[in-house]
């Protein structure tokens, strides 16, 4: 699918998946601390934040890297930034920054970064060896990137059925894994 048409499709995502973000936030709760500890998002760290959504694991990595780090949020979809940049208002947290843009087209300084989180987006891009590539580009050496993403249909239930049930009624056959 061509990157114009899947902007478009989280674009008309974005107000629901932003109506349903403190029931995700503590949903993801545990995952999300185990993410922030594994790329080391602490104090100082600049942090870049690939496919944020509405931003809630944005908003913790901004309160655990505090006045002296700096965070940005990045999302294919403008929408999603919106509500990050209003939460983080909300939030008080003045070291939040937007970047739009897909992940596989990311344009960031080389090094510029001490940490990558990528919360349930990584399995969704279109070429994610491209995203991941750029993220190489964008830490500093030394730098981690830690990533939450759903594993494969039989190990995945919560998902699984669910989609399932819609295919059928919508008369459609699971793609084959790695395709989308
Ligand atoms: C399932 S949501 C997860 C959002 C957020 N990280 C969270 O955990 O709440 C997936 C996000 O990936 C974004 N996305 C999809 N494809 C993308 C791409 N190629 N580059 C950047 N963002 C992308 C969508 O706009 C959406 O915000």
């Amino acid at each position: 699918m061509p990157t114009a048409d899947i902007r478009t499709q989280w674009e008309s995502a974005a107000p629901g998946w932003a109506r349903w973000e403190s029931t995700i936030a503590t949903w993801m709760e545990p995952a999300t601390e185990a993410m922030l500890a594994m790329a080391g998002v602490e104090a100082g760290a600049r942090v870049l934040d690939l496919a944020s959504g509405a931003g809630s694991q944005t908003l913790r990595a901004a309160q655990r890297v505090g006045a002296q780090g700096h965070v940005v949020a990045s999302d294919i979809a403008d929408m999603m930034l919106y509500h990050v940049q209003k939460n983080a208002r909300a939030a008080g947290l003045t070291n939040v920054t937007t970047l739009a843009g897909a992940a596989e087209d990311l344009t960031v300084s080389a090094g510029s970064f001490d940490a990558v989180i990528c919360r349930l987006g990584l399995m969704l891009f279109r070429d994610p060896a491209k995203a991941l590539r750029a993220v190489r580009r964008a830490l500093r050496r030394g730098g981690k990137i830690a990533v939450v993403v759903f594993t494969t249909p039989a190990g995945n239930a919560f998902m699984a059925q669910p989609m399932q049930i819609l295919l059928r009624h919508a008369g459609k056959t699971l793609p084959a894994l790695g395709r989308q």
